[in-house]
């Protein structure tokens, strides 16, 4: 079984496709983490996020071990990821290492959850249940501050809000793969709902998917 959760930066997608994972024992890939590799590894080089050569060159040589360097997670990083995201090269060279996943997940594992932007509509288009996770820029960024001071991280809020609504842009208006809603997403908006509220209710649609008929 193929789950595709998609939905802009910080709605809490990640949270929600690694609970699901754990409680249905899928494999789970966070496929923004592939696209932040990509960028950190121009970043450490000294190169610019924009520099085409050097981010097709970093995704077709993917180095997995910047998957658990802790400047990963930084808001800059994430923040050039969208710029090398927006290169069709860059995504070609992502799409097998998703698609392989997706289609015989690690450990033998019954199924996978896979998040990022363009699950539903590109990497997996056949899954067998598509979420779209979203919420106001406002609430995203409310929350992104939450989570950074919690890690004892300096944040501003209107820095953030900025920072979240050009991410958005940049996702959104790109022309390979934009982050939109595939039509047979389930549409979960977070702005008002906790997040173990849109767990039970995602969870209680893969139950229902799961039953025998
Ligand atoms: O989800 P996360 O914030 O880690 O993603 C970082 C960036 O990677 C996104 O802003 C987006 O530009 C890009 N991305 C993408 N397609 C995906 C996952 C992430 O373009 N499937």
């Amino acid at each position: 079984m193929i789950i595709a959760i998609d939905g802009p930066a910080a709605a809490g997608k990640g949270t929600l496709a690694r609970r699901l994972a754990e409680k249905f024992n899928f494999a789970y890939l966070d496929t923004g983490a592939l696209y932040r590799a990509v960028a950190l590894s121009l970043i450490k080089d000294g190169y610019e996020p924009l520099n085409e050569e050097a981010a097709r060159h970093a995704a077709r040589t993917l180095n997995l071990d910047l998957l658990n360097d802790p400047d990963l997670r930084l808001e800059a990083t994430g923040s050039a990821a969208s710029y090398v995201a927006a290169m069709p090269d860059v995504r070609r060279n992502l799409m097998e290492f998703q698609r392989k996943f997706s289609e015989s997940p690690p450990e033998n594992k019954a199924g996978a959850v896979l998040d990022g932007r363009d699950i539903g509509t590109v990497i997996c288009p056949n899954a067998d249940l598509k979420f779209y996770v979203t919420a106001s820029a406002e609430e995203r960024a409310k929350r992104r501050v939450a989570e950074m001071k919690s890690r004892g991280v300096e944040a501003d809020y209107a820095e953030i809000l900025e920072d979240v609504t050009a991410r958005d842009a940049r996702d959104m208006d790109r022309k390979d793969a934009p982050l939109t809603k595939a039509e047979d997403a389930h549409l979960l908006d977070t702005t008002d709902l906790a997040i173990d509220a849109v767990f039970l209710r995602a969870a209680a649609i893969i139950e229902n998917c799961i039953k025998p008929q």
